[in-house]
C-alpha cells in the first residue's frame, strides 16, 4: 500500500463524536512480557510500520541520540492525518455506494481518528475548536523499568542493536505489547555474548559468552 494514494484529494467532514476508551491494564509486579495495555486511540504499529512502511524512527525519533526513542506528538501524527481522514477500505466502501445509489460521495472519517482529532480539539473541518484547548494523548506506557535501572537506546541503537532484537516483531503487531521480560538476566545474558566493539556478535542473549564482552558491571546499569 503506497503513502502516495492519500496525498490527493481527500476532503472529508465528521461523523459522530468519540467514545474514548481509557482502560489500561495494571501493572503489577515481575515480569511483564505480553503486557499490552489499551490505548486511548487504537493506534496499528502492524498497518504503520507493518504495510506502510514507516521507519521506526520517524515517530521513535530519540532512540539513535538520547537516552529515550520518545512518544511522537500529535502533530507528527498529522502530518499525514490532516488529509488521511480515514481508511483505505472505508473510502472505497463509500465510493462503491454512492455509485450504486446514484448519489455524491459523501465524506469519510474514521472514529479512530475522530478520537485523535477531539484531543487535539479539531472541528469537522479540522479547524480549531474556540474555547478548547489540545491535549496530549494519554497513550498507556507499555515498558518500564525500574527506576534504580539505568537504559540508554542510544549505547544500543547506535550500535546496531535493532529494535525487533529488544521489542520483537513490531511490525506485526496490531496492539503494542512488551515481547522481552526485562530482567537484570535477560540484560546480562546479551552483554555477556556481545563484543564492545562490534556490538552483537552473537546477536541474540542465548549466544555464546565472549572473553572480551559489553560490562556486566554492577554500576553500568545501577547509580
Ligand atoms: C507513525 C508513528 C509510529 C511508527 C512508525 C512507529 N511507532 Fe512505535 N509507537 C507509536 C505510538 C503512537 C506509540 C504509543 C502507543 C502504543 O503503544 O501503541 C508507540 C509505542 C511504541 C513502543 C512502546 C512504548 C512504551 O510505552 O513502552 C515501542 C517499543 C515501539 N513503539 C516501537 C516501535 C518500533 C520498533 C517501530 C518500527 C518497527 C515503531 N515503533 C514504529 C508510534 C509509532
Ligand atoms: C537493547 C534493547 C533495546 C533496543 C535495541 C531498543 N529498545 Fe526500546 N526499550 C528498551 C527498554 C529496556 C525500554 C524500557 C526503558 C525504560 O523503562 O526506561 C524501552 C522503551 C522503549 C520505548 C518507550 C519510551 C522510551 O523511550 O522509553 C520506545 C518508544 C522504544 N523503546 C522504542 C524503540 C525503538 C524504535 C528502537 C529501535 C530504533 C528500540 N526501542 C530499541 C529496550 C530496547
Ligand atoms: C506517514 C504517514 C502517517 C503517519 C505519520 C501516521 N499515520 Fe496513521 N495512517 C496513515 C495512513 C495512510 C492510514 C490509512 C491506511 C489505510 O487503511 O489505507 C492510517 C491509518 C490510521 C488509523 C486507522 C484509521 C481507520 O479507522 O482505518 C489510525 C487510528 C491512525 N492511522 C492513527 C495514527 C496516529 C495516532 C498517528 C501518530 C502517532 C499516525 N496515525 C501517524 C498514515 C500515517
Ligand atoms: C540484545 C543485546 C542487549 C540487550 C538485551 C541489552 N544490552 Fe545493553 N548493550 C548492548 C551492547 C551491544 C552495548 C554497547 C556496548 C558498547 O558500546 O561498548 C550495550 C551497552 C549498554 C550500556 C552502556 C555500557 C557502557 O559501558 O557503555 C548500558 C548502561 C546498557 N547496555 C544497559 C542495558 C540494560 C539495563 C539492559 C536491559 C534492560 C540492556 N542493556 C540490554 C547489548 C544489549
Ligand atoms: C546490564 C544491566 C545490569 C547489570 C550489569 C546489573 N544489573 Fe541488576 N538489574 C538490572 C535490571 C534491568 C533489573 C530490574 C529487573 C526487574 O525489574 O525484573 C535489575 C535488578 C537488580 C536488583 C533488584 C532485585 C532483583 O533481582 O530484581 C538488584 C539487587 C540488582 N539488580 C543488583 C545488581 C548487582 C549487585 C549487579 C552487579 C553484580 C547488577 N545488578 C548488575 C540490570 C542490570
Amino acid at each position: 500500500m503506497a503513502l502516495q494514494r492519500w496525498i490527493f484529494g481527500l476532503s472529508t467532514f465528521a461523523i459522530g463524536a468519540a467514545a474514548i476508551a481509557l482502560d489500561g491494564d495494571v501493572r503489577g509486579e515481575g515480569d511483564h512480557s505480553g503486557y499490552a495495555p489499551v490505548q486511548p486511540i487504537a493506534f496499528s504499529h502492524r498497518l504503520h510500520a507493518g504495510e506502510l512502511q514507516i521507519a521506526c524512527q520517524y515517530c521513535h525519533y530519540g532512540a539513535e541520540t538520547s537516552r529515550h526513542a520518545g512518544i511522537p506528538a500529535s502533530s507528527i501524527c498529522m502530518n499525514c492525518h490532516q488529509v488521511v481522514r480515514a481508511g483505505m477500505d472505508a473510502v472505497l466502501a463509500e465510493k462503491a455506494a454512492a455509485e450504486l445509489e446514484q448519489r455524491q460521495v459523501r465524506p469519510v472519517e474514521s472514529v479512530e481518528l475522530r478520537k485523535l482529532y477531539d484531543f487535539l480539539a479539531l472541528d469537522s473541518e479540522l479547524k480549531p475548536l474556540p474555547g478548547r484547548a489540545p491535549l496530549a494523548v494519554p497513550w498507556q506506557r507499555v515498558h518500564a523499568l525500574p527506576d534504580f535501572v539505568y537504559f540508554d537506546h542510544r549505547a544500543h541503537v547506535s550500535r546496531g542493536v535493532a529494535c525487533e532484537t529488544c521489542h520483537g516483531q513490531v511490525q506485526a503487531m496490531e496492539r503494542m505489547r512488551q515481547e522481552s521480560t526485562l530482567s537484570m538476566g535477560w540484560c546480562v545474558a546479551c552483554h555477556r555474548a556481545s563484543s564492545p566493539a562490534l556490538g552483537t556478535a552473537a546477536g541474540a542473549p542465548d549466544g555464546p559468552r565472549l572473553e572480551e564482552h559489553v560490562s556486566t558491571d554492577c554500576v553500568a546499569c545501577h547509580y
